[in-house]
């Protein structure tokens, strides 16, 4: 088990460059499945969840190989269609490799996906999206088992804008015949990633970013390559750390516009924020102010992933701070961890209720998910003595050597 020590009390200063996306190369590395060709990816974030993505694709038969921060990956010859319980458990986006399963072999087999335990999580509109193409899905105990002799183009009407069908949905309607459109897609910045990615594979995608993706034709090309874009969520991470801890940070290779709700956030609590072309650069001293209310919705609205650090944020606020969940039902499971720091918290249900305190204290914590990690992290960089996180192996999930860029800023943080 990883555990994390941390000795809070240290002002942040220096500079850290931003990792790639995992959100946004999760679901490219399941479409490079689409077609016979050869991928490489720049700037690809060494994590564990990009392991188990790599993992799935030896799997079913590809070469992938991480070199630093480039992964190669070569998917010309791949001889199963079906992906295993361990490694569908690993994490959530595993099931993103439905799509591009059914489309190149025209069947696959999973299970149920794994991931942070943010609530129910169901994938009906993954599946309810593959059987508008044209696919036959069979639901049994543990597994499910797709087929579709041809995908056909079809109209799909999505009632929530799911980021995970939205990008199932995509990559499947490469391969049908036929026009498709996606009425309320997801606008999250990885679904123009994933669009880019698309039609660098030879795909006709156009719309990402608006409600409205429309897929129109599919000439496969043998290689394709991408730029990773950097990480909004882990941007948003170091941004709520420099809060907590105090002092001046400045973040290269950040795209702040994908940050709007979250920047607004901070500079509500009278943060010193400011972007430039691919930066931004951060300044807090002493107790915060509050952000008032924080409610989270599909994007552009304020991002579900950065509650939790920006809750970390208000721990030591002067005045009280309201949070509307509004995506998963289990959002707030990290602030009973909090409560062990001296916080003053209250949650019922989607709402959560932050009064500031003066004064907050390290003691023993447990990482109950990715974000909720993080946010322990940033908080106990705020409090007076000794932290320790365990099960900090969910931190590993999605932050690229989180550990070392803080130690670089002056943190005092060392891994077990
Ligand atoms: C993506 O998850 C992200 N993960 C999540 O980040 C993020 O929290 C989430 O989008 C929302 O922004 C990746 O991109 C890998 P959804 P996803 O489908 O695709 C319901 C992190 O920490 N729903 O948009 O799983 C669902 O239960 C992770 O990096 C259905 O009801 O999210 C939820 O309430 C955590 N049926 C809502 O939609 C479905 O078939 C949004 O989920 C699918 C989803």
């Amino acid at each position: 088990m990883s555990i994390w020590h941390l000795a809070g009390g240290r002002p942040l200063r220096g500079s850290v460059r931003l990792q790639g996306s995992k959100n946004a190369v999760l679901p490219v590395i399941a479409a490079s499945l689409l077609c016979p060709n050869e991928t490489e990816l720049i700037n690809c974030p060494r994590l564990s969840d990009v392991d188990a993505a790599v993992d799935i694709l030896r799997y079913l038969g590809c070469a992938a190989e991480q070199d630093g921060d480039t992964l190669h990956i070569d998917t010309l010859a791949p001889d199963r269609c079906d992906i295993p319980r361990k490694l569908m458990h690993r994490m959530r986006s595993s099931v993103i490799f439905l799509g591009p399963m059914l489309a190149r072999f025209g069947e696959a087999q999973v299970s149920v996906p794994g991931g942070c335990e943010l609530g129910q999580r169901p994938i009906d509109l993954h599946l309810k999206a593959l059987e508008s193409l044209g696919a036959e899905i069979r639901e049994e105990e543990d597994s499910i088992v797709c087929r579709a002799g041809k995908l056909r183009g079809a109209e799909i009407s999505l009632t929530l804008p799911s980021v995970g069908a939205t990008e199932n949905a995509m990559i499947a309607a490469c391969a049908a015949e036929g026009k498709s459109v996606i009425y309320n897609a997801a606008r999250e910045p990885e679904i123009e990633t994933l669009q880019a990615y698309l039609r660098a594979l030879g795909a006709e995608v156009s719309g990402a970013g608006s409600p409205v993706i429309c897929i129109t034709g599919f000439s496969p090309r043998r290689a394709a390559g991408l730029r990773v874009p950097p990480d909004r969520i882990a941007a948003a991470t170091y941004l709520a750390c420099t809060v907590c801890a105090g002092g001046e940070v400045r973040l290269s290779d950040a795209v702040s516009e994908h940050l709007r709700p979250v920047i607004a956030a901070f500079e509500k609590m009278g943060c010193a924020v400011s972007a430039a072309r691919d930066e931004i650069h951060i300044a807090s001293h002493g107790r915060p102010g509050t952000p008032g209310a924080v409610v989270t919705r599909p994007y552009p609205g304020f991002p579900t992933d950065a509650a939790p650090l920006v809750m970390a944020a208000c721990l030591r606020s002067r005045g009280s701070a309201v949070f509307i969940e509004n995506i998963f039902e289990s959002r707030f499971r990290h602030a009973d961890e909090m409560l062990r720091l001296g916080a003053d918290i209250a949650c019922r249900g989607p709402l959560a209720l932050v009064t500031g305190v003066e004064t907050l204290r390290g003691a023993d914590l447990a990482s109950p998910d990715l974000r909720g990690g993080a946010a322990l992290v940033a908080a106990a960089l705020g409090a007076e003595g000794e932290s320790r996180i365990t099960d900090a192996g969910h931190i590993r999930r999605g932050y690229d050597r989180l550990d070392e860029n803080l130690r670089a800023l002056g943190a005092d943080i060392w891994c077990e």
